[in-house]
């Protein structure tokens, strides 16, 4: 193995599923301890069990990142339990779509809240921790890389036709990335957002009748994508096809790993080269 993360505290929000149960089984099986976060408790569970029977070290917590309290929480719970906390990555997220001319208030700011508000309050909450631990560490003269990826998509860098809420979040996350590379360098830690394309989960399948929703704040939302842009996008993809949660998650792990030490405030692309 190129590196280990077996010294290494992790914390994964919207890790039941998709990307984000591949990016902690694959923390895991590099040896971080992780603590799974997901909205629905079933999931997260699952995940917990598949790390733990697989021989890593797993907790997790469910929970909304969007109620103003949880990521404290979450955070607190991650530091209790494992006794420190040396990666996030804010994976959680979803889709509420439109037109801007048919998008509510109430939609436009629950996509910012899952995808710019959560971070930002699970980084705040995560910095005095950070700031503590690397100002000992530097005193004592060592250098301990931490790392935060946060998730973004091509429909953040690019902008996408009928996504004005979800495209808008995903763009503030990649400035609140760039500004915290420039806050905590000194505390050495790399500061990074994944962009992802197309990957096969839950959230891009074809949007149909008895397609799959969310719940969550009180409201259920259809997600998935129209069939007719699914072909479309993959007809654009110059790798020809959708990613898997497996090379999504990869993408991640660079970032999460010391061969990144020395990269910080960027924005990788995992998409098969496809851009709109
Ligand atoms: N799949 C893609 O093609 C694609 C493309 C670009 C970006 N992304 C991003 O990748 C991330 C993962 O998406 P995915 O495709 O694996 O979707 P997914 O639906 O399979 O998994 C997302 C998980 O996040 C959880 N979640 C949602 N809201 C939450 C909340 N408020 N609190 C806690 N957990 C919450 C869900 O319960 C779910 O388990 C998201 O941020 C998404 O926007 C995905």
């Amino acid at each position: 193995m190129a590196f280990t993360l077996a010294s290494k505290v992790a914390l994964v929000t919207g890790a039941g599923r998709g990307i984000g149960r591949a990016i902690a089984e694959k923390l895991a099986g590099s040896g971080a301890a992780v603590m799974v976060n997901d909205l629905d408790p079933d999931p997260a569970s699952a995940t917990e069990a598949a790390i733990r029977d697989a021989g890593g070290r797993c907790t997790s917590l469910a929970g909304d990142v969007t109620h103003a309290k949880f990521p404290q929480q979450l955070v607190n719970a991650t530091l209790e339990y494992f006794g420190g906390l040396d990666i996030i990555v804010n994976n959680a997220g979803y889709t509420w779509d439109n037109v801007i001319q048919k998008t509510s208030d109430e939609q436009f700011q629950a996509m910012l809240d899952i995808h710019i508000v959560a971070p930002f309050r699970i980084l705040r909450a995560a910095s005095t921790h950070i700031r503590e631990s690397a100002k000992k560490e530097i005193a004592e003269g060592r250098r301990v890389m931490r790392k935060v990826v946060n998730i973004t998509s091509i429909a953040g860098t690019d902008g996408n036709a009928g996504q004005v809420g979800y495209s808008s979040g995903k763009a503030g996350v990649i400035g609140l990335t760039r500004t915290l590379a420039k806050e905590w360098g000194r505390y050495n830690v790399n500061v990074n957002a994944v962009g992802f394309g197309l990957i096969q989960t839950r959230l891009t399948q074809p949007l149909t009748q008895e397609g799959a929703s969310i719940e969550v704040q009180g409201r259920t939302i259809a997600v998935g994508v129209q069939p007719k842009v699914l072909d479309s996008v993959k007809a654009l993809c110059p790798l020809g096809r959708a990613g898997t949660a497996e090379e999504a998650a990869g993408a991640v792990l660079f970032f999460c790993s010391p061969l990144s030490d020395y990269v910080t405030g960027e924005v990788l692309i995992c998409g098969g080269g496809m851009h709109f």
